[in-house]
């Protein structure tokens, strides 16, 4: 059942291209067949959702979209914001579930989209933001994997992530299929409004190519990825950081690494690190920077000179064919160049092998890490 893997949560890891694809399968579409001038070119290339043409229509004529989410899904939620705030224009909240339902957060039912993104479908924090959205009048639209489960049934419509069961606890290939279904949507409803054709059909050519990328992600990195995790098992603290797209990112990679090998981790926008977290760093500190070369590179490279000047540990993720970064790290990680906005889906898989390779050397049970459950059914 673990598929020849040691671990449920390495096999998840590793079907990532697979479950990829099975979440596009039918939404992202290459229509064949001789351009005329039937389909444009811009129609030959797209994102088709079935999502109902009136839940469409009110996503496009929305306020404000709030997102309601626990833990991994939050993550996925965050890029989420990015990506419907920049392709779309439409103002984004993201919700902890657990504090939205606790707090008096201004629902207005003729205004807002509540958005609510569970693995599961069964989150007790999730569910009851569900319903006290549903209960102000919202339009309560959810992102599941589980088929049939509670949050599926009782959200006014929704979209599958078609990923496959997910059965170790650490959340992996729903985090990269979550954001996928959210870059999806968000194209969906960008198509034609608030971004330009181009643009529009670059990034769908994007996302058809993710699953190959991730692919090539794996079987090139494992090897120096065991290597970090040797040098490091013994760490007591970690820091990962990130900005833009993948400050959610490196949200998650300090929250894979928390759970499964009992190392602490904090992840922060890589700016922040100067407020604070930067007195935590010494010769013993490992710090992940995910530092893509892209709009805010340079920035995060001088993030990079601020921790090496204070002897800590860089390991960075960046574009391949970067090579400027070696000198000031310890551990560079290579991955394919890819669009900012989808770059989560990619930066994100070094950080899951990662965490997996370090609780395995620490003896760690990674499927059932202590103290956790699969589904968090309590509030
Ligand atoms: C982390 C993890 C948890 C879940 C959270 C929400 O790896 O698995 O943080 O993401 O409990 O679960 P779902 O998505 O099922 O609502």
């Amino acid at each position: 059942e673990k598929g020849g893997f040691k671990h449920f949560m390495l096999k998840e890891i590793m079907e990532q291209p697979v479950a990829l694809e099975n979440c596009m399968r039918g939404r992202v579409k290459q229509l064949v067949g001789p351009p005329d001038n039937q389909f444009t070119l811009l129609q030959r290339l797209q994102v088709l959702l079935s999502l109902e043409r009136e839940i469409l229509t009110s996503f496009q004529s929305a306020k404000r979209i709030i997102i309601c989410a626990c833990g991994t899904s939050w993550h996925a939620g965050l890029v989420g914001e990015y990506m419907l705030e920049s392709l779309c224009k439409i103002p984004v909240e993201i919700e902890y579930a657990s504090e939205f339902r606790y707090r008096s957060v201004v629902l207005r039912p003729d205004e807002d989209i509540v958005m609510v993104i569970s693995q599961s479908g069964e989150t007790a924090d999730t569910l009851a933001a569900l319903r006290h959205a549903k209960q102000a009048g919202c339009l309560v639209i959810g992102i599941c994997n589980t088929v049939g489960s509670t949050i599926a049934r009782e959200t006014d419509g929704g979209i599958y992530l078609h990923a496959g069961p997910e059965i170790g606890v650490a959340s992996t290939k729903a985090f990269t299929a979550q954001v996928l279904v959210l870059a999806m949507l968000a194209l969906r409803i960008a198509q034609g409004r608030t971004i330009p054709d181009d643009e529009y059909k670059m990034l769908v050519k994007e996302l058809s190519k993710l699953p190959s990328r991730i692919t090539k992600i794996l079987s090139e990195n494992e090897a120096k990825i065991c290597e970090i995790a040797k040098v490091y098992r013994y760490a007591h603290h970690c820091l990962f950081l990130g900005r833009g797209y993948n400050y959610p990112v490196a949200l998650e990679g300090a929250l894979k690494m928390k759970e499964i090998s009992y190392i602490h981790a904090e992840g922060y926008p890589a700016a922040e690190m100067k407020h604070g977290p930067i007195a935590l760093i010494d010769n013993l500190m490992p710090v992940v920077f995910i530092a893509m070369q892209d709009s805010i590179y340079d920035k995060v490279k001088s993030n990079i000179m601020e921790v090496r000047a204070r002897k800590g540990c860089v390991i960075a993720i960046t574009d391949e064919g970067n090579t400027e970064l070696e000198s000031l790290c310890e551990y560079v990680i290579h991955i394919p160049k890819v669009s900012e906005c989808v770059s989560p889906i990619l930066t994100v898989v070094p950080l899951q092998l990662l965490s997996y390779h370090i609780a395995v050397m620490r003896g760690c049970d990674v499927d059932m890490p202590r103290n956790l459950a699969k589904s968090v059914t309590t509030e």
